[in-house]
């Protein structure tokens, strides 16, 4: 009794151990999508100043726009007024790896 109990809680930390690998390789992936795509002109660290003057920092960016909202944006692809920034169309695996990261910023103090 007791060996099955300690192998399921050996099972239980293995699938968390698992969950969080996960989420830090998403996070890892968001992170190289926005730098290949998006970092020439937006702030995409905790600190960074925007490349383009006008461009908002990601981490304003997720504070004025809940991730369900830029979750849609992006797969419609993001139209901003402003004619500076080309218009993505994102694969619902990238935009959740680019939310997992937008994310991660927000959680940090
Ligand atoms: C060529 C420069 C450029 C690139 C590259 C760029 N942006 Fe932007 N982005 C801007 C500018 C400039 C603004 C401000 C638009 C405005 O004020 O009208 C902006 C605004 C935004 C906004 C706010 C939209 C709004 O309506 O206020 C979001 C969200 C955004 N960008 C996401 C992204 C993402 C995601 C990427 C990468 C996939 C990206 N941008 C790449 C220049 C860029």
């Amino acid at each position: 009794m007791s060996r099955v109990m300690v192998l399921a809680a050996g099972l239980w930390m293995g699938w968390s151990v698992v969950a969080f690998a996960d989420d830090e390789d998403m996070i890892a992936q968001g992170k190289a999508l926005v730098e290949e795509k998006c970092a020439r002109c937006h702030a995409i660290g905790l600190e960074d100043k925007s490349p383009h003057e006008k461009a908002p920092p990601f981490r304003d960016v997720v504070e004025i726009y809940p991730s369900e909202n830029l979750a849609e944006a992006l797969a419609e692809g993001i139209v901003s007024g402003h004619p500076d920034m080309p218009v993505f169309k994102f694969d619902p695996p990238q935009i959740e790896a680019f939310l997992g990261y937008l994310n991660s910023l927000s959680e940090k103090p």
